[in-house]
């Protein structure tokens, strides 16, 4: 991948950080399911699993490099700690893609160091650099993590990042694990690590961050603002604890205030081009699929994707609405793929109205589970007059499972 600074990679870890969420977990055939619509959105790297943590994990991300790893597709990667035999697992899992990435990590902050890992500081700093440099025997794609970041004496921090760079990581990622830190904290972090780790051009400049106090968004932001050019996030936020950054909201940000960041990626001010490669078109069926797969529910006020998110209740902007969208409206439905549903479907209903309706919410079916669930639709729709799409989602949902 190149070290292009006037746009930002979108690294989308639905399939490995997401899934991390209780109740989450999905099979592998769930997860090639989410990584082709996920190459259909546009990220540039779908990190697929963890492949040494079980063999059905080994197993995704091996399916999700054959499949969606072609050459003109996303990269894909896989995590491991900073142990041999994880990073082997890795590579291997990995062959089968065009383009791999491992991603090895370890912690960084003292109380990590003391409590978890029971290793000094000259201890970790070894243990990256050789692991890096083992990970780098595999391939050239290496990204390296170092795992509460935003707790590490900086000055730490800067020493591993220049011994993973020099070792041959071409990512290096900055966590916010415990999504501790705030705006302008995490701006100044990316701008020391920019100014202080002498080979940092050698790399391209990572965040990843984690929802605790509901920061995640807009820690990325600044760091956009001061050096970051890839991020970290995962589809309706889902994740550890509060969740991941959710990438619906980053990329809208990015996309509805272009303008005003154009000049930190060095860009023409006026600029119109997008700032990441997200159709954003795809944003509304990946987020219902990747719900529906993993039932995780949307809260109905979450922005971009929620069910109210372009709703409007009160008069006053009803009124203002219809003779402007733009008087309460910053983006249009259409930008993420939210049509306004002129079908309503009912048992007078033909199968290309059924299809085209389960495509917009992200189900793509076979022909012979199609028609189960058409069926299924028919028997519903005599009992009820209008079907809504939470009706279909269920039958979807349903005939992907017992098929
Ligand atoms: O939150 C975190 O630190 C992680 C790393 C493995 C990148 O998920
Ligand atoms: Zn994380």
């Amino acid at each position: 991948m190149q070290n292009q600074q006037d746009r930002v990679i979108i690294f989308d870890t639905t399939l490995r950080d997401g899934e991390q969420c209780p109740g989450a977990t999905l099979n592998v055939d769930e997860k090639l399911l989410i990584a082709k619509q996920l190459a259909r959105l546009g990220v540039d790297v779908i990190e697929a699993g963890f492949a040494f943590a079980s063999p059905g994990d080994f197993e995704a991300v091996k399916r999700v490099a054959e499949t969606v790893g072609t050459e003109d597709g996303p990269v894909i990667c896989s995590l491991s700690r900073a142990i041999k035999a994880d990073i082997k697992a890795s590579a291997e899992a990995l062959k089968p893609a065009a383009h791999g990435r491992i991603h090895t990590f370890i912690s960084t902050s003292d109380i990590h160091l003391e409590y978890q890992l029971k290793k000094t500081r000259a201890e970790v700093l070894a243990i990256a650099e050789e692991m890096v440099a083992y990970a780098k025997s595999f391939m050239d794609d290496v990204e390296f993590s170092t795992m509460d970041a935003t707790r590490t004496d900086p000055e730490y921090l800067y020493q591993v990042l220049e011994r993973a760079i020099a070792a041959g990581a071409t990512t290096i990622n900055i966590p916010d694990t415990v999504g501790y830190t705030t705006p302008s904290e995490f701006g100044d972090l990316i701008r020391g690590i920019k100014a202080n780790v002498p080979n940092i051009d050698k790399a391209i400049i990572s965040v990843h961050g984690h929802n605790d106090i509901g920061l995640g968004v807009a820690n990325f932001l600044e760091a956009v603002k001061n050096g970051a050019r890839q991020l970290e996030c995962a589809i309706n936020g889902i994740g550890e604890r509060a969740g991941n950054t959710a990438l619906e909201e980053i990329v809208m940000a990015l996309h509805v205030r272009r303008q005003y960041f154009n000049p930190y990626l060095g860009r023409a001010p006026e600029s119109e081009a997008p700032l990441t490669n997200i159709d954003t078109r795809q944003i509304y069926k990946t987020s219902r699929l990747v719900s529906n797969l993993t039932g995780m529910l949307v809260q109905p006020n979450k922005a971009i994707v929620g069910a109210n998110a372009f709703a409007h209740e009160s008069g006053i902007h009803q009124d203002g609405v219809l003779k402007n969208r733009l008087t309460y409206e910053i983006m249009d439905a259409a930008s993420i793929g939210l049509t306004d549903n002129q079908i309503v479907l009912g048992k007078h209903s033909g199968r290309n109205a059924f299809r085209t309706r389960l495509k917009e919410l992200g189900f793509d079916l076979p022909e012979g589970e199609l028609n189960k669930a058409f069926l299924k639709f028919k028997e519903l729709a005599d009992k009820k007059k209008e079907i809504s799409d939470w009706d279909l989602e269920a039958i979807a949902n349903d005939e992907m499972q017992s098929s």
